[in-house]
């Protein structure tokens, strides 16, 4: 269990009647890129937001970082280290860049009783930061989400999980609204990730971007009774 970042244990999760992941099994050792792939409706998203704890699962086990978890919500999963970039992005549209970015972890200057005053000038210089280094191009930090292209929108997203430090990355359909050029940077953030050996899962419908990426070695099919989908990864040598 030592080496094991995550591991599921017949994790399952019903909607009402719409059985939606039934009893997948899947694990990721340190070091380790893995590809979920599967047609749509198959439950990967489904299976993020249990993992992540956007939704609680009907049932099964979850172990994360060798010990086994039951997070409260997502903000505690990514306090435990997992970084997700959902396919829905999960951003809030009425903010700008900096606020996404550090959003439910503001860095505060002090406190005033029950008011805090944000350091503003501090989340605007890691967000132009993060976005150098993910060379991610967003024209104007102070435009409100609302406002950007849906392809801009996964690029705030992306720049946000590869911002701070986590124990886990996991990217749900990443470049699904990118054109060409974003794809390619994406990539290549997936690219450094991967070679500074972050363990990392992605979802993807992309067959070339998973081979390309992940050069897999291995290609598991999980087998939930209803719907498939297959896990391939690459583990470091
Ligand atoms: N909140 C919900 N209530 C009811 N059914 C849901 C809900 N969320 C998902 N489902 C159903 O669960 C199944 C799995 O959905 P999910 O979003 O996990 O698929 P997916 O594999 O991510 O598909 P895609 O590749 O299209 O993103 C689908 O049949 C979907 O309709
Ligand atoms: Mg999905």
């Amino acid at each position: 269990m030592s080496d094991i970042v995550l591991k599921t244990e017949n994790l399952t999760k019903y909607y009402g009647g719409v059985h939606a992941l039934e009893s997948a099994n899947f694990e990721l050792r340190k070091g380790e890129h893995v590809a979920i792939m599967g047609d749509n409706g198959a439950g990967k998203s489904t299976f993020v937001r249990q993992i992540t704890a956007v939704e609680q699962r009907t049932s099964g086990k979850v172990w994360f970082d060798g010990k086994e978890v039951n997070f409260a919500g997502p903000i505690a999963a990514r306090e435990a280290g997992i970084e997700t970039v959902f396919q829905n992005l999960a951003l809030a549209d009425d903010l700008d860049v900096p606020s996404n970015l550090f959003l439910g972890r503001e860095k505060v200057l002090f406190n005033l009783g029950p008011f805090s005053i944000l350091d503003r000038k501090f989340m605007r210089k890691a967000t132009e930061a993060a976005l150098i280094r993910t060379a991610v191009k967003i024209p104007n930090l102070n435009n409100t989400i609302r406002h950007m292209s849906g392809g801009q929108r996964q690029c705030v997203a992306i720049a946000r999980t590869a911002t701070f430090a986590s124990k886990l990355i996991i990217m749900d359909e990443p470049t699904a609204a990118l054109g060409v050029q974003e794809t390619m940077q994406v990539e290549n953030i997936i690219r450094t990730l991967k070679a500074n050996g972050e363990p990392l899962i992605l979802i993807s419908h992309n067959m070339r971007q998973v081979f390309d990426l992940l050069r897999p070695h291995r290609c598991l099919p999980a087998r939930p009774h209803r719907r498939q989908f297959a896990q391939a990864g690459h583990r470091r040598q």
